[in-house]
């Protein structure tokens, strides 16, 4: 069996040489050199307190794991369907890389260079990490979040197509491919240098290269993979190598991956002749090549005329096989899964028969495959605290398989953007995305608590800004898997249901658990209020302190933070988890009568409205104050910065702000179709100056005073103005659905979703057309879209939107 082959790990937490750990030891350090009796004595005494110390000391809950059983085995054991997706590109955060959903096992990527005068291209022209500005576009085409995917990258002149396929699961075998060609553009290069390499993140393994007329071979061995051998060579035998050479390293540490590689290359002349001439290229000094058994990277260097194509295949040696995915036989391979791609494509989301354009086709499979492809797999710690504990301390290592919001800009796991993640891949593959979730649930803490943003590993610690990586346990973020598990239940036909069912029990008691989380400690100050925790009530810096809890950032909320404060969208959220934990525990055959209960009483319209109904639309209720602005303030010598000024006192009010929070109680359909509230969001969202625009529904309205307003000196407008595509995808779902049911609003709401549908989808087609990315945000005013790109994660709705699946 497949299982057999992996082998068992052991002794998983390998610790980390982190600063948190040092602290704990200095004491050590300090110790006296000679010893007397005495002080043996007094340290054996010491030692004996410290040891009842521990033992009696209350567990800590922030950083214990959750009593319930994993939702899934945290890895390398599990069904053969999980089995299945051991080998994929589960590496977002680089161009081309594959791994193995194994916690510290190997990696394998693309790094390249066009051949140019070298001095510039090391500096410039050097590709490893995916960045937002140094191509001109990339993106999956195809990618079925497993078996295959293909994409393409246009770089300066030229024109990188790289493939991934696997055969069959119990080979546990996949081939690549790398094609470059020039684009005849006047900055074309006419051959490249493509490296790729093998790295071992911990050093209990072998390797041994040697060289092909055409390439390497490499034998390896790890103690989960076994023994596998790779090999890194051109497609056609006959093609004329201008230069290969290697290099291995010893515990590099392969998050400096990059830097290692650009420093060992250098300059070299160029002695062969034709087809290329160039007098210089780039290598490693050939001196640096020795490879030993307990190297832990090897980097292959090939360097090729263009058009150039080279394949990586390889083999798990612990298995016989009979055929070999390489040459023609991947090809065909490649290709039969391309059409199987297209045909499901078409049968999920029916764009063809919709009347969609070929054109329409492409943007919407790149857009849906860069998010699947976009799946990446994480290991490592987070680092976390709360009120309880006096200073930040280390989650437990975890690994996390999850799609990401930006391969560029954010490549890790994000709480609130999965749930949307999952709304589309779901509708792909239910397997995928109750596997994604339940890796989610299993990060949960023995509260209930997930942390919010998983930033796991070094490679992932270096993207982030040091003041975001500690994650704070008393903070909470949208519970949007509700949203994905309220639709894939709904699509899953029964027969499926009962394939899941011991998973989906798991789910559910995981769930539960952080239902009670947020149901206790994200209250408000009134029976059946909730409240976001972790604004600034003390700050005169911003104009109004953010709410990053929320997701919406800096979306204006109350002006002067208190707790006597309640929010609208997190009560919408409670009543939704309150109905999908019905939902799912009706379906299971599980009492839950308690969520029933809540569930009606959070969905009560007249209690709803006597809460947060301001006579115009929903609003938050909290101490604010409608006139403040930044001014010019010398707060030490020589020192002006911008400080908020109060201009009319904050009183205890609704807040009134025109925006995406008026909606909650519409977009997640806690509204009766017959609400006359309802009626009256219909009516007034096309209004002048309010949010609708010719781009899908902007995030605050036109003619409200925090309408693109900075927070602070530096903190440029985010939620305040730009159309956001997940909060337009909640829209045009809700009008969906009031458009359906009956209502005295439904002819209003079916022709507000169409115009709304369009808008949307009519505008993200075109920047896409324009500038071959998808985007975090779409501007207001002229619908150009900007900041974040590519942001294939929830903006990839826009699929979902196209094909009306809801
Ligand atoms: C393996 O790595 C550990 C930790 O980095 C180091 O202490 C040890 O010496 C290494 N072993 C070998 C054989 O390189
Ligand atoms: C999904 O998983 C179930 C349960 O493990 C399995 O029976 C089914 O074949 C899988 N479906 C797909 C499409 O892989
Ligand atoms: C609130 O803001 C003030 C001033 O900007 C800052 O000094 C303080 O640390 C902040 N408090 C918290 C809890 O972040
Ligand atoms: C949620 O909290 C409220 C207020 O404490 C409580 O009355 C209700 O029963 C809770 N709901 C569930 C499902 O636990």
């Amino acid at each position: 069996m497949a299982a057999e082959t992996l082998r068992k790990r052991s002794g998983k937490d390998k610790g980390s040489s982190s600063t948190f750990k040092t602290t704990k030891t200095k004491k050590e350090k300090d110790k006296p050199g000679g010893i007397n009796k005495w002080v043996a004595v007094l340290c054996a005494v010491l030692l004996t307190i410290a040891l009842v110390r521990v033992l009696y000391i209350k567990p800590n809950n922030l950083t214990s794991q959750s009593y319930l059983p994993l939702v899934y085995p945290e890895c390398c054991t599990g069904s053969e369907e999980q089995l299945s997706r051991l080998w994929g590109t589960y590496r977002p955060q680089v161009y081309f890389g594959i791994r193995p959903r194994i916690p510290e096992s190997v990696i394998f990527g693309l790094m390249w260079m066009p051949v140019h005068n070298p001095e510039y291209v090391l500096n410039h022209d050097f590709r490893h990490t995916s960045e937002q500005s140094d191509l001109k576009s990339f993106t999956w085409t195809h990618h079925d979040g497993n078996r295959f995917g293909v994409q393409v990258l246009q770089d300066k002149g030229y024109i990188l197509e790289t493939s991934f396929a696997k055969t069959n699961v119990m080979l546990q075998d996949w081939s690549a491919r790398v094609k470059v060609r020039a684009t005849g553009a006047a900055e074309s290069p006419q051959a490249i240098h493509l490296y790729w390499y093998l790295g071992i993140e911990h050093n209990q393994s072998k390797v041994r290269i040697s060289r092909l007329p055409n390439g390497f071979s490499v034998y390896g061995e790890t103690s989960e993979l076994g023994k596998f051998h790779m090999r890194y060579k051109t497609v056609n035998a006959d093609v004329k190598v201008m230069h290969n050479a290697y290099n291995c390293g010893e515990n590099i540490p392969l998050h400096l991956l990059t830097d290692y590689v650009k420093g060992k290359l250098k300059p070299i002349p160029y002695t062969g002749r034709g087809p290329v001439v160039t007098p210089i290229i780039v290598a490693f000094d050939p001196a640096s090549t020795a490879c030993s058994e307990s190297s832990n990277i090897v980097i292959m260097q090939l360097t090729l005329p263009l058009p150039a194509e080279v394949e990586i295949v390889y083999e798990n040696l612990n298995i016989e096989r009979t055929v070999t995915l390489e040459g023609a036989h991947f090809d065909d391979l490649i290709s039969s899964y391309m059409s199987d791609f297209n045909k499901k494509f078409e049968e999920k989301f029916q764009l063809k028969s919709k009347g969609y354009t070929d054109d329409h086709l492409v943007f919407a499979k790149s857009t849906f495959s860069n998010l699947i492809g976009g799946i990446g797999y994480f290991y490592g710690r987070s680092i976390v605290k709360s009120s309880e504990v006096e200073k930040p301390i280390y989650y437990w290592p975890a690994a996390l398989y999850s799609a990401v919001p930006s391969r560029s800009f954010f490549p890790r796991g994000f709480l609130w953007d999965e749930g949307f993640h999952q709304l589309l891949i779901s509708k792909w593959d239910n397997n995928i995305s109750l596997e994604v979730i339940g890796h989610w649930l299993n990060l949960m803490n023995a509260d209930g608590w997930i942390p919010r943003e998983q930033i796991l590993g070094n490679e992932a610690l270096m993207k982030v800004p040091k003041e975001f990586v500690v994650q704070n346990a008393d903070y909470a973020n949208p519970p949007t898997m509700f949203l994905a598990l309220e639709s894939m239940l709904t699509s899953m036909q029964p027969s499926e249901i009962l394939d899941h069912h011991s998973t989906l029990k798991k789910v559910f008691h995981r769930l539960t658990m952080w239902y009670n989380w947020y149901n206790t400690t994200q209250v408000g100050p009134l029976p059946t209020t909730y409240r976001w925790r972790g604004r600034n009530g003390t700050t005169d810096r911003e104009l109004n302190p953010k709410t990053l809890t929320s997701g919406l950032d800096d979306y204006p909320r109350a002006t002067h933070p208190t707790d006597e404060e309640y929010h609208v969208d997190l009560r919408c959220w409670m009543a939704f988890a309150s109905r999908s934990l019905t939902n799912l525990g009706d379906l299971l055959g599980i009492n839950v009568d308690k969520y029933r209960e809540t569930a009606e009483i959070l969905s009560d319209n007249d209690l709803l409205k006597k809460l947060h109904w301001t006579g115009d639309y929903f609003a938050d209720y909290g101490l604010h104050s409608e006139v403040v602005g930044l001014k010019n303030t010398r707060v030490a010598q020589n020192v002006v910065e911008k400080r908020r000024v109060v201009r009319k006192l904050p009183q205890p009010q609704f807040v009134k702000v025109q925006g995406y929070i008026n909606l909650f109680p519409f977009i997640l359909m806690i509204l009766e179709p017959s609400s006359p509230e309802l009626g009256h969001i219909f009516s007034t969202l096309k209004s002048d100056n309010y949010i609708w625009s010719p781009y899908g529904l902007c995030s605050v309205g036109r003619s409200d005073s925090y309408y693109l307003k900075y927070n602070t000196q530096h903190d440029a407008p985010y939620w305040r103005g730009p159309v956001w595509i997940n909060i337009n995808f909640l829209a045009i779902r809700a009008l969906d659905h009031y458009a359906k049911v009956e209502g005295p609003y439904k002819d209003l709401s079916a022709q507000l979703y169409t115009e709304l549908r369009r808008n949307v989808v009519q505008n993200m087609y075109k920047e896409f057309t324009k500038t071959g990315f998808i985007w975090e945000q779409y501007n207001c005013k002229t619908g150009k879209g900007q900041s974040v790109h590519p942001f294939t994660g929830w903006s990839s709705l826009v699929v979902l939107i196209m094909g009306e699946q809801y």
